[in-house]
Parts: structure tokens; C-alpha cells; sequence
């Protein structure tokens, strides 16, 4: 068995920060779901395909040319698009946009979940998306759910946007949040809610390190 750690949880909660982390502690392969979700986007984009033509969808899905690689450091995993390495174009909200309305087709969640359940290998794996608890790793060993107030997480949206450089306004971030809060949970396929048998951490008023030391602990037992 692969011991597997999923993180679920909604738009800017932190989710990725907290399982790059944990997953370099563990010495662990990391899966960012989002990022899959987010380059299907970009391909649907940039072959200028119709986000409504359910058809033209899982076309693209089925030929993803999809690649994740270390960064020189190690640190990071870069993502490759038909051999073009993509990662910052990903984190756009407006590529987010895209990705968190083509999610709600069932047959691209179908198509694309082998993908991602390739990711458990040894000696194991943090996965962080929606539904990795849920659907993806249903059978995984360690499952946490991570929350927080919508302000808050639109406030993290925010930073993290100016960090990377692109500008952003606060009470546009606020209602991208809430329109995708709203889309990913409301989806028939998949939506974004706590596997039963998850550990959930309101994260609002906990640092980084703090919520990586509650998510240690569930690993440890
Ligand atoms: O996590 P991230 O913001 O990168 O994900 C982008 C979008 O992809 C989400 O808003 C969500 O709609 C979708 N997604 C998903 N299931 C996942 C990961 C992401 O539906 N496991």
C-alpha cells in the first residue's frame, strides 16, 4: 500500500503551499490537481475550442500532452504544455476561470482521473485538489479538508497574485473566490465537500507552519 495524503479545500486556502511542504518533509511525490485541472484549460484556450462543446472536450482531454518537471532546484514541479513549459501562465485567474467551468463535465473529470491516479507511487504522495479525497484517493490512509472565511483567502489570493506580479483589486479577487467557491461546490460530478473520514482545519487564523504541524501529525499515527 502507498500511504497517500490528500488535501482538499476551496480556492486560495493554501492548500498547495501546505502540501509542497509537507511533501518535501516526507520525501513524498506531490500531485497538484489544480494545475492538471488549469492546463486542460490552457490547451482548450489555445486551440480556441468552445468551453460548451462537450465533444471537442474530452478530445482534448484524451491527447493532453501533459509533463511535470523539478525545477532546477528541486524545489518546484514546472509544468509542460506540448513541450512548452507553462506554469506561471496557469496561475491567471483567468485561466482559473476556465478550468473551474470545463470541471463541472463529468467526462473530462472521468478522463482525467487515471492521470492523476498515476501520481501514487513510492515511497507515497501528497495530493492536494477537491476532490482527491473523495473521488481520486477514496482508499487513501491520511485525508484532510482545509477551510477558511472567503475574505480571508481572497486577502491570500490577492498577495500571492502581486508576489508573481500581476496586479489585482481586492473586491475582484473577493467575487472571483465566491463565483468559484460557488461552481465547484454546487457541480454535480465531484463536488468540492469533506470525505467523511477527513481532518478538517480551519486555517483562517493559523500561520503556514502551524497547519503544516496539524497535518504531521495525522501522517505520524
Ligand atoms: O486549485 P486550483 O485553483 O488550481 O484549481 C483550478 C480549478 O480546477 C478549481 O477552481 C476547480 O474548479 C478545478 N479543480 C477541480 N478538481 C480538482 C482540482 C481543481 O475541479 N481536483
Amino acid at each position: 500500500m502507498i500511504p497517500i495524503l490528500t488535501i482538499d479545500g476551496p480556492s486560495g486556502v493554501g492548500k498547495g503551499t501546505v502540501a509542497r511542504i509537507v511533501a518535501q518533509k516526507q520525501g513524498w511525490h506531490l500531485l497538484d490537481s489544480g494545475a492538471i485541472y488549469r492546463a486542460f484549460a490552457l490547451a482548450v484556450q489555445n486551440k480556441r475550442v468552445d468551453i460548451t462543446d462537450t465533444d471537442a472536450l474530452e478530445k482534448i482531454a484524451q491527447k493532453l500532452d501533459l509533463e511535470f518537471k523539478p525545477t532546477a532546484d528541486g524545489e518546484l514541479l514546472n509544468v509542460y504544455l506540448d513541450g512548452k513549459e507553462v506554469s506561471s501562465i496557469l496561475r491567471t485567474e483567468q485561466i482559473g476561470e476556465i478550468a473551474s467551468k470545463i470541471a463541472t463535465v463529468s467526462a473530462v473529470r472521468t478522463l482525467l482521473l487515471k492521470r492523476q491516479q498515476a501520481f501514487a507511487k513510492p515511497p507515497g504522495l501528497v495530493a492536494d485538489g477537491r476532490d482527491m479525497g473523495t473521488v481520486v484517493f477514496v482508499n487513501a490512509a491520511f485525508k484532510v479538508f482545509l477551510t477558511a472565511s472567503v475574505t480571508e483567502r481572497a486577502n491570500r489570493r490577492l498577495k500571492q497574485l502581486q508576489k508573481q506580479g500581476h496586479p489585482g483589486i481586492m473586491a475582484q479577487v473577493l467575487a472571483e473566490v465566491e463565483r468559484r467557491d460557488r461552481r465547484d461546490c454546487s457541480r454535480q460530478h465531484a463536488p468540492l465537500k469533506p470525505a467523511k473520514d477527513c481532518l478538517i482545519i480551519d486555517t483562517s487564523e493559523l500561520s503556514i507552519d502551524e497547519v503544516v504541524t496539524q497535518v504531521m501529525k495525522i501522517i505520524k499515527v
